[in-house]
């Protein structure tokens, strides 16, 4: 990253816009490295630890995961992009911040460590749409890949099209969690667009397109941001 630290980009948006989809062919594209919060979970729950099962209490059910843990592992996950991708401009990052507070201590940590946010995209789609998606998808175990059963399918069924690893439901994606998860979205999430509105820095994309019109309206809103010196 440059001298001054990363540029990094929030993308947000409810459960099943499109975040994770969109990130994964945005970033590369603008020099930006992708990162997940859920994808950490993700990640940390696969490996059975004492903190998998602390916070498999609250991702199963679609609740938030606590602040102070989820700010502690998001702050980690950066300092090591940093070592391991020298010359990304930045993180593109998805699922950080879901509520006020963690909105609030996203700008102090980037004031502490000379870095910026300099743009928030907002992919809107409408709740039928979003609980249709929600139910037809699949995941990679390996590599986190996502796909669709019917909008986005794998060439080979079961099977992921980048690592050839296997495609598996997502265990909060159930009828109850994802009911949860979405109130939570409309009770704290979405008012945290406000914060960025105020700032100048929020993009909103129209996510209720096929994925590759998304791509387009995201990359064309996000290059000058991006690229600016
Ligand atoms: P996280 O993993 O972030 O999940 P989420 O916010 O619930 O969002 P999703 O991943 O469900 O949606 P997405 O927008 O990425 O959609 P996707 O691209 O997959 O968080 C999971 C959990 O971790 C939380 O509930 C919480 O417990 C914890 N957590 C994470 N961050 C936290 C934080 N900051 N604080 C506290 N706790 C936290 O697409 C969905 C489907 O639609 C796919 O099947 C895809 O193929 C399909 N699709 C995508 N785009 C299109 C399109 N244009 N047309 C048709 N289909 C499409
Ligand atoms: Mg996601």
């Amino acid at each position: 990253m440059g001298v001054d630290g990363g540029r990094h980009v929030v993308i947000m948006g409810p459960q099943g816009a499109g975040k994770g989809t969109q990130a994964a062919l945005v970033a590369p594209r603008l020099g930006l490295i992708h990162v997940a919060t859920g994808d950490l979970f993700r990640q940390v729950m696969a490996s059975d630890s004492e903190l998998g099962r602390e916070i498999r209490r609250y991702y199963d059910r679609g609740a938030l995961v606590p602040d102070e843990l989820t700010l502690r592992m998001l702050m980690e996950r950066l300092d090591a992009v940093k070592q391991e991708h020298p010359d990304a401009r930045g993180a593109l990052i998805d699922g950080f911040p879901r509520n006020q507070a963690q909105a609030e201590a996203l700008d102090r940590a980037m004031a502490e460590r000379n870095e910026r946010i300099v743009a928030v995209v907002h992919i809107a789609v409408p709740r039928e749409v979003l609980l249709e998606r929600l139910s037809g998808r699949l995941i990679c175990a390996t590599c986190g890949a996502t796909y669709h059963r019917l909008f986005n399918p794998p060439k080979q069924a079961g099977v992921c099209d980048v690592c050839g690893g296997q495609l598996y439901q997502r265990s909060d994606d159930t009828p109850e969690a994802v009911e949860r998860r979405l109130a939570i979205y409309y009770e704290q999430t979405e008012p945290v667009l406000r914060h960025y509105t105020e700032a100048g820095l929020r993009i909103d994309i129209d996510g209720n397109q096929p994925i590759e019109a998304v791509t387009e309206a995201i990359l064309a809103a996000l290059r000058p941001r991006v690229e600016a010196a």
